[in-house]
């Protein structure tokens, strides 16, 4: 596999070939596979988890990285994202791992001369794949298998590329997928998926509950006017009486940051049925599986 760019890509075997290898790297596998090799993570829209663990995971593997800083490249003279690509290819890097707020920014990319493995570390509202597979790489730690759990995704849904990696995936992998949140973010490729429920509801019924921040940056102006915090948690918000309600083996999984007050209460964030920061461990070892695939052009 030369580039990973959106879970529509991927088999079941290859999700499990991820998890396995992902999971020898958590138990003490390594590999020296980037030595003499440059990354370059170019994020065009802000990030904590995503690039930091991208940056362990290559370090991890011995690559090199070549840094970059979107705000300060000459993307601001006007360069374009190809041209800027082509650059980094030009100058030696072997690897590029690449945030962007367009959908499908990479299609470009492909369709010319950019030629070096390409790891889409998110494209808009489109997909995150590496978020994507530490969830399942979680999931599957917790229970065991993929198939047969009943998933809850809620929040900004039509917003969230890990609503549609995640919510495409499990389906294909045998779970069943629901939905809660505002009813304008359950739009038609997720009502196409799975049914939409209150939150009491779900907490009731699901395996995982996971919840997504709301994306203020992609609201319009009128939109972010008329939320209101304080009711969002109240109608939508996942609280301790909320997690009284859920199954004793549940999970509580969000993709963060989390917004504290918001769609999560202070108090949820690192209960007992909390994996949150677990996705963030597993993060690490799922992107050194992927790097490694595709620098191996497995
Ligand atoms: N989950 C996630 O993509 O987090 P960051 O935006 O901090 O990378």
């Amino acid at each position: 596999m030369k580039n990973i760019l959106s879970m529509s890509q991927l088999s079941n075997q290859d999700v499990q070939n991820f998890i396995n290898s992902a999971l020898e790297f958590k138990n003490g596998r390594t590999s020296d596979i980037g030595k003499n090799k440059f990354a370059v993570n170019m994020f065009f829209e802000n990030s904590t988890r995503t690039k930091s663990s991208f940056q362990v995971a290559e370090m991890k593997l011995g690559m090199q990285q070549i840094v970059f800083d979107a705000g300060k490249s000459s993307t601001k003279k006007g360069e374009s994202l190809y041209d800027t690509c082509r650059t980094l290819e030009s100058v030696g890097a072997n690897l590029a791992v690449i945030r962007h707020s367009q959908d499908e920014y990479y299609q470009e990319l492909l369709n010319k001369n950019f030629n070096i493995p390409l790891i889409n570390a998110g494209d808009g509202a489109g997909q995150h794949p590496s978020q994507s597979l530490l969830d399942l790489m979680t999931i599957q730690e917790h229970f065991h298998r993929l198939d047969g759990l009943k998933v809850a995704i809620i929040g900004d849904l039509s917003h969230s590329r890990v609503a549609h990696s995640d919510a495409e995936i499990l389906t294909q992998l045998g779970s069943q997928v629901y939905f809660g949140g505002l009813q304008a973010w359950y739009t038609s490729e997720f009502q196409a998926i799975g049914p939409h429920k209150t939150v009491d509801e779900l907490c009731k019924e699901m395996d995982v509950v996971m919840l997504l921040r709301v994306q203020h940056e992609r609201l319009s102006q009128e939109e972010n006017a008329e939320f209101s915090k304080e009711k969002y948690f109240e109608q939508y918000g996942l609280d301790m009486r909320r997690v009284n309600l859920m199954k004793e083996n549940a999970m509580i999984m969000h993709p963060a940051p989390v917004n504290r007050g918001a769609e999560i209460a202070d108090e949820v964030v690192e209960c007992d049925k909390s994996y949150i920061f677990k996705q963030m461990v597993n993060g690490t070892f799922i992107r050194m599986a992927m790097i490694e695939a595709v620098l191996k052009g497995e």
